[in-house]
């Protein structure tokens, strides 16, 4: 803590969102001492705005050099888990924006870094300190509702205006397919359903019925994820950044056995509502201020300046509870699992639609730290077919070819569409590096002039593979799924192989991949079991696919 007992804070992305805090910190005897944004032309402006003493452009360096307690990570999404890990990793507590983080993977290695920092982490789950949404929480702690099992949550807000200037947009929340914003409406959901969890969801699109300025498709316009509680319950998120139509960003709805509630649709045209057994035997509707007297305290008399901090005084709120658990005198509501009970459903719903929408488990990031990392699955081209070389087969319009250095750019959008996070030039060549001449194939789409599927033959021997060839990085563009491109461009690299005198030919994929895996077995392959656990997961995998299993000749 500061000289006096304060709190001191570093807000990073200073010029954004990170701008919001201050009177929420100041009112709880926290100060802003830094302030950190790229931006470096709005450093001074923020400083002055904010009241920070010091100004920094990297993030690195003010974690290293300036006496904070705390950072508040207002940055863009992909950003949050690295810069989260940094602080954590000093014992320096995290207030950070949501969601989390962007892929399964980070947010592991986040958990992991959590569990081993005395500091504390909060998602700065703004919604979930909303004043209706707090009133529905202490209905729900007093078991008013009876038991819960339904919910909904809504967030409609079209922006796409605002992609073109925060452009980070562009491609974390309306570039991937799936939730990518799925916090403000699970988020208070799960807090109502309070003990309970997301164990698996599944997740589809409306379609693509807008493009941006480059005449490019965003993600589907409203995706919606299920999601089945451990409880039983069921949870429906509909996320739609698209279509025009007037903002709505907090529609809930709320069922139980004794009583159910509906949000206010959009805010000024109609109000909550809600329904208690103990209000009326009779179904009927009550406006919720029949249940005024059960809102807590905090928001009875909320201070004048709580009322400023923003998002309708859940701002401030929610930096109290922050600045309450960094001083140890009340656990953090919102830590390192709840954030990622409200983020891993969604990151998990962006596999689901690339996989056709199918149920998904979702991690407990509460088993994360005792769970050693899994080895990928394996599978292995069959000696009895070593000589029958697959024929890839093409659609009308679509063309099977080499990839050339111009396709980078369109290889990188392609591996990002498929869900592959963080490739680059760098990344695409120390493949290549691997890659068998004529092994590097993509299938264009004649119209566009677009590669819409892809995959290397790779030479990777291995213990397990002596001489080993492998079909690596198969990708394929969601908008042209069905088609059967998957299957045409992994037969044209086992051809390849095979024709390279390729005798152990492999490959390796995960559990959740469960489209890619009907393709292989579809093509040939067989599951490769190399050490124990691999029979059962295979087991697993094939009863969801609805595939007979065969293990024998691989064992
Ligand atoms: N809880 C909410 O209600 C709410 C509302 C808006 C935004 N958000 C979240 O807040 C975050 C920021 O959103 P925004 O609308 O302010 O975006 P923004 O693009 O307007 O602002 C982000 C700021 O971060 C700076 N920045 C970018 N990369 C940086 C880096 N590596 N280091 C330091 N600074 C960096 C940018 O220069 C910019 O000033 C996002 O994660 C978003 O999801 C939450």
């Amino acid at each position: 803590m500061g000289a006096i007992g304060r709190v001191n804070v570093g807000i990073v992305g200073a010029a954004g969102r990170g701008g919001a805090f201050r009177a929420g910190f100041e009112a709880n005897g926290a100060r802003i001492h830094a302030v950190c944004d790229i931006n470096e032309d709005a450093l001074d402006e923020c400083a002055e705005k904010l009241g920070a003493q010091e100004k920094y452009a990297d993030y690195a360096t003010m974690i290293e050099r300036s006496e904070l307690d705390a950072v508040v990570i207002g940055s863009p999404m992909q950003f949050h888990v690295p810069q989260s890990r940094m602080a954590v990793q000093e014992g320096i507590h995290v207030l950070c924006e949501v969601p989390a983080g962007v892929n399964v993977e980070e947010c592991r290695e986040l958990v992991i870094a959590c569990n081993e920092s005395g500091a504390v982490y909060m998602m700065a789950e703004n919604y979930a300190y909303m004043r209706a949404n707090v009133m529905v929480r202490e209905l729900c702690r007093r078991g008013l509702f009876g038991t819960l099992y339904y919910a909904e949550g809504e967030y409609l807000h079209e922006l796409k205006e605002l992609n073109e200037i925060t452009t980070w947009r562009r491609k974390w929340q309306t570039g991937v397919e799936g939730v990518t914003y799925g916090t403000h409406s699970l988020g208070p959901i799960l807090q109502w359903m309070a003990g309970d969890r997301v164990v698996r969801v599944c997740c589809e699109g409306s379609g693509y019925h807008y493009k941006d300025p480059r005449g490019d498709n965003y993600h589907q316009d409203s995706n919606v994820m299920l999601c089945k509680m451990r409880s039983g319950g069921l949870v429906k998120i509909r996320l739609d950044m698209i279509s025009e139509r007037p903002h709505a960003m907090a529609n809930y709805q709320l069922q139980g056995t004794d009583g159910c509630y509906e949000s206010s649709r959009g805010g000024q045209t109609e109000s909550a509502k809600v329904w208690l057994r103990s209000l009326s035997s009779e179904p009927m509707w009550f406006g919720l201020d029949a249940v005024e007297e059960y809102l807590p305290e905090t928001w009875r008399n909320p201070p004048e300046v709580a009322l400023r901090a923003g998002h309708g005084g859940s701002d401030y709120f929610e930096v109290l509870d922050f600045v309450n658990a960094v001083r140890g005198l009340a656990p953090c509501p919102i830590g390192i699992h709840e954030a990622m009970d409200m983020t891993l459903p969604g990151l998990v719903s962006q596999q689901s639609i690339l996989q056709g929408g199918g149920w998904l488990p979702v991690p407990d990031s509460r088993q994360w730290p005792e769970e050693p990392s899994k080895p990928q699955l394996r599978m292995v081209w069959p000696e009895r077919l070593l000589d029958s070389p697959p024929v890839p087969r093409l659609p009308d319009g679509y063309e099977l070819r080499q990839y050339t250095a111009a396709d980078e750019r369109d290889y990188l959008d392609l591996m990002d569409k498929a869900g592959f996070v963080g490739w680059d030039h760098e990344r695409v060549e120390r493949q290549r590096r691997s890659v068998i001449p004529g092994g590097f194939f993509l299938i264009e789409h004649r119209p566009s002039h677009r590669p819409v599927a892809t995959a290397m033959a790779q030479h990777v021997p291995d213990e397990l593979h002596p001489q080993g060839g492998v079909l690596g990085w198969v990708a394929g563009d969601p908008a042209h799924k069905g088609k059967g491109l998957g299957l045409a461009v992994c037969a044209a690299v086992v051809a390849r192989l095979l024709s390279g005198g390729y005798r152990h030919i492999y490959l390796r994929t995960d559990d959740l991949r469960l489209a890619a895996i009907k393709t292989y077995l579809k093509l040939g392959f067989e599951p490769f079991l190399f050490c124990e656990g691999m029979a059962e997961r295979w087991q697993k995998v094939c009863e969801t696919l609805g595939w007979p299993l065969s293990l024998d000749a691989s064992r």
